[in-house]
């Protein structure tokens, strides 16, 4: 069912200076800065040869990876983005295999337009999962 690694995000204090590591650091290529209310955060894209990372940094005051970086002040590794052809066939797979899809249960759009869903940590070794259909 999973296709391609979509992204990686990473949790971050300040998007800015983070994609100043990525780029100046690492030598990276970053987009801009972009407000993404809907979703209560504020992110930057790191575009590598084979995926993206994707920055995050909270927007508001009902951010929802608040709670993640009052844990892990430093950021960290935020959820995994797979690739999926048919987002709601995936979402049927997952009930039938007993996996819990955050939220309402059901696809919305995330921040790339596409519509995903999130997939709890505790089916999933631990690691916070997003589904995205491209
Ligand atoms: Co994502």
């Amino acid at each position: 069912m999973i296709g391609r690694l979509n992204h990686v995000a990473i949790a971050v204090q300040d998007v800015e200076a983070a994609a100043k590591i990525y780029q100046e650091t690492l030598g990276a290529t970053v987009s801009e800065k972009v407000a993404q209310p809907d979703h209560g955060v504020w992110t930057i894209f790191v575009e590598l040869p084979n995926t993206k990372i994707e920055l995050l940094e909270p927007l508001g005051d009902n951010s929802p990876i608040a709670g993640f970086l009052k844990n892990n002040p430093k950021g960290g590794m935020h959820h995994l983005c797979y690739e999926v052809e048919d987002i709601e066939a995936a979402c049927a797979q997952m009930r039938a295999q007993g996996a819990t899809i955050t939220g309402t249960g059901e696809p919305r759009i995330g921040a790339h337009g596409k519509p995903v869903v999130f997939l709890h940590p505790k089916d999933f070794c631990g690691t916070l999962i997003e589904l995205e259909q491209v």
